[in-house]
């Protein structure tokens, strides 16, 4: 253990809480918690901390729409959290959210401290003239508010930009601007905002000294530079350095409200940071000590893990609230790229398109191949990282499995079988090997400090080969056949043994469930970084080996790519689908049963049917469009399309706004009328001919688009 041990106070960015992780957030967990790993084997004292990001406008929507309180819902999010961050080995020592009272205390108190500055206040109001929905009775972020664009004239474009054209405008320069969240005709309406005096010299002083010390990654303190200077853009815009920063939002709001001013409230990305605080301090006080003693500490150093999209909250809004404010500043902003998935998109904030972390753990995949082969393509600059599957094979079953594991399996079985599990002495070659592994055990510390981990298991892959190259020459399994040759062989298989504990030392930090089954295996307490110095000698007893870790099957990666379910749609899909439901009660012996698991992987929702249209050159189909209760990237309510072969049975008209039972995790069918993007539930008899109709379930009143039918 160190004798003076560091103390750290280390984050990740905190997830909006309106849906499940996707890989993206996997992908920083993973990253941090090898950082935090390795910073408790040096012996450093650690609180690693999370929260849910719940406030905002998006989510008090989804809330609405889902039927539920913001509270409500944002507790559903937060219960799903564990099963990903224990599935993933993430060591969080709290996980916490915005919306608790540490939070809205601490905000508030942040806030008062920043307005009541005896050298001046840091925070003004001022009136601003804005979109107000006269039906929802609500002022409209830009991202609710569409319609044709001032330049180009393309229809339907957002409040902020055109996707067709590019301009950048502000919403009140749309033509015919309409509320998406009731369709009504927006009026202009001014509202007093507070802001944050941002653009004050004293900030940015403060904020060019911070951000320009070279605590930053250099590329990120590059793109930092620009936000302080007055420039034209590519675009003809002109930036004029550092703006004030609008901190406030009216009523109804789901936030923080601010002191001494009903109905106004904090805008989320002013609380959302102070969440990490807020996390700290319910951690300390459930544990009994005191965070403003903690804070106080100089010696603690503050980390926060985050994604290169969000470098201007962290860089500068945050550390100017918290400098002005009186408070510590963090030690280090620690910024990533994003992670594509085989070569494809970037993992959206809300869509996580590609590899769902929960389907990784239901195929049975370790949750510890993930975390090698991310390490391996990490490194300390702020880039994007793609995740291939070829190349993940590789990695794990020749790399991890194939030169790492197997040293272990090599000469474990002969120490138990012919030594009595018992280490042996070691000669001059296997010494010299040990030493060269042992002597990169600053190295390897160096490189986790600096976040280098695609080094550290390229290095560690290096002696892993030296080891092998060792083995090779040695032949135990021929020494084990001849005469008189024991004693070498007894030596050899110590040697592999000792440098595959050495190897795992400085492999713990990316596979702590693998090095807790080395420990075990060679009955040892937990490694810590200066284990690597020393060797467990001759005569310490081994465990019986116990295969550590698997290959990776192609089929699992096979399965972890594929659509979800055989894609159903139409009149044949909506038959499969009666049949399951309805014959039920006459039980075919044929049906297997299935485990509440297998249940549980059909996402069955709650859909209203916004619109329904008999769809040209069928007879037999109709197109649904259905309100789920989802929302977008930005934010805005999205609906499903879905065809469904109904039509013998009703007129759109019927079906029009009553509520039905639809499969949401469908993959979505591409159909000769369109793509179908999911499946409603509907009764049949088992033989339609003798007794045809088809009959669309419909829930009790008072279920709402978007809850779970379970
Ligand atoms: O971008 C996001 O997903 C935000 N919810 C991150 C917030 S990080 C911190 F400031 F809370
Ligand atoms: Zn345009």
């Amino acid at each position: 253990m160190s004798s003076n041990p560091r103390q750290l106070f280390v984050t990740t960015a905190l997830p909006y809480a309106n849906g499940n992780f996707h890989i993206g957030h996997i992908m920083e967990y993973i990253q941090a918690d090898i950082w935090v790993r390795f910073q408790r084997m040096q012996g450093n004292a650690v609180n690693f901390v999370g929260a849910d990001d719940t406030h905002g406008a998006p989510i008090m929507i989804a809330a609405e729409k889902a039927g539920k309180t913001p509270q409500q819902f944002v507790a559903d999010i937060a219960a799903g959290r564990k099963q990903y961050l224990d599935g993933f080995h993430i060591s969080f020592d709290n996980w916490h959210s915005t919306d608790a009272p540490e939070n809205h205390e601490l905000a508030r108190q942040i806030y008062r401290d920043l307005r009541d500055r005896t050298d001046g206040s840091l925070i003004e109001t001022k009136t601003i003239e804005q979109f107000f929905d006269p039906e929802k009775n609500m002022f409209l972020p830009d991202r609710y508010i569409k319609g044709e664009c001032p330049k180009c004239h393309a229809k339907d474009q957002y409040g902020d930009n055109c996707e067709n054209c590019g301009a950048v405008y502000a919403p009140t320069d749309l033509i015919n601007p309409v509320s998406t969240l009731s369709g009504a005709k927006p009026e202009l309406k001014n509202s007093e905002h507070f802001f944050f005096k941002l653009s004050d010299p004293r900030c940015v002083e403060f904020l060019e000294k911070w951000t320009q010390d070279g605590k930053l990654q250099p590329e990120v303190a590059n793109k930092v530079k620009e936000w302080f200077s007055v420039r034209t853009n590519p675009d003809g815009s002109t930036s004029e350095g550092l703006g004030d920063w609008d901190i406030s939002r009216d009523a109804p709001y789901f936030g923080i409200e601010i002191p001494d001013a009903p109905g106004k409230y904090f805008y989320v990305w002013l609380d959302a940071p102070i969440g990490y605080l807020a996390s700290l301090k319910n951690l300390l006080e459930k544990r009994g000590e005191n965070y403003d003693a903690y804070m106080a500490n100089p010696a603690v150093e503050q980390y926060h893990f985050i994604g290169k999209d969000i470098v201007t909250f962290h860089t500068l809004f945050f550390p100017a609230c918290l400098h002005f404010s009186g408070r510590k500043t963090p030690t280090n902003v620690f910024v990533h790229g994003f992670l594509t998935v085989n070569n494809g998109e970037k993992m959206s904030k809300s869509r996580g398109t590609g590899l769902d972390p929960l389907k990784y753990l239901s195929l049975g995949m370790n949750p510890e191949w993930l975390r090698y082969y991310l390490a391996a393509k990490l490194s300390a600059r702020n880039e994007d990282i793609d995740f291939n599957a070829d190349d993940f094979l590789a990695r794990v079953n020749s790399d991890l499995v194939g030169k790492y594991i197997n040293i272990a399996s090599r000469a474990a079985g002969f120490l138990a079988k012919k030594f009595d599990h018992k280490l042996g002495v070691i000669t001059e070659d296997g010494q010299q090997l040990l030493k060269l592994i042992s002597a990169q055990k600053d190295n390897m510390q160096e490189l986790y400090e600096s976040r280098d981990f695609g080094k550290v298991l390229r290095e560690t892959m290096l002696l892993a080969d030296k080891v092998n190259v060792y083995v090779d020459a040695n032949k135990p399994w021929e020494l084990a056949k001849k005469e008189g040759m024991d004693a070498r062989l007894h030596d050899v298989c110590t040697v592999c043994i000792e440098a595959f504990r050495l190897l795992t030392i400085y492999l713990k930090p990316v596979l702590p469930q693998l090095a807790y089954g080395v420990e075990t295996f060679l009955k040892t307490k937990p490694f810590e970084s200066s284990d690597a110095a020393t060797q467990l000698g001759a005569e310490h007893s081994i465990g019986d080996y116990v295969h550590l870790m698997q290959r990776v099957d192609v089929k699992q990666l096979d399965a972890l790519f594929e659509v979800p379910n055989e894609p159903l749609a139409g009149i044949d899909t909506a038959k499969t689908a009666i049949k399951s439901v309805a014959s039920a009660p006459v039980a075919q012996s044929s049906s297997a049963t299935i485990g509440i698991d297998d249940f549980a992987k059909v996402d069955l929702r709650i859909a209203k049917i916004v619109h329904c249209e008999a769809v040209e050159g069928s007879t037999k189909l109709l197109r649904l469009t259905l309100d789920v209760g989802e929302v977008d990237d930005a934010g805005q309510a999205k609906t499903r399309n879905v065809f469904s072969g109904i039509a013998s049975s009703y007129k759109p008209a019927d079906l029009l706004g009553k509520h039905t039972v639809m499969v949401a995790n469908l993959a979505p069918r591409k159909m000769k009328f369109g793509m179908s993007e999911g499946m409603v539930l509907a009764a049949s008899a088992a033989d339609e001919k003798a007794q045809p109709g088809i009959y669309i379930l419909e829930p009790m009143p008072g279920a709402q688009p978007g809850m779970r039918v379970s």
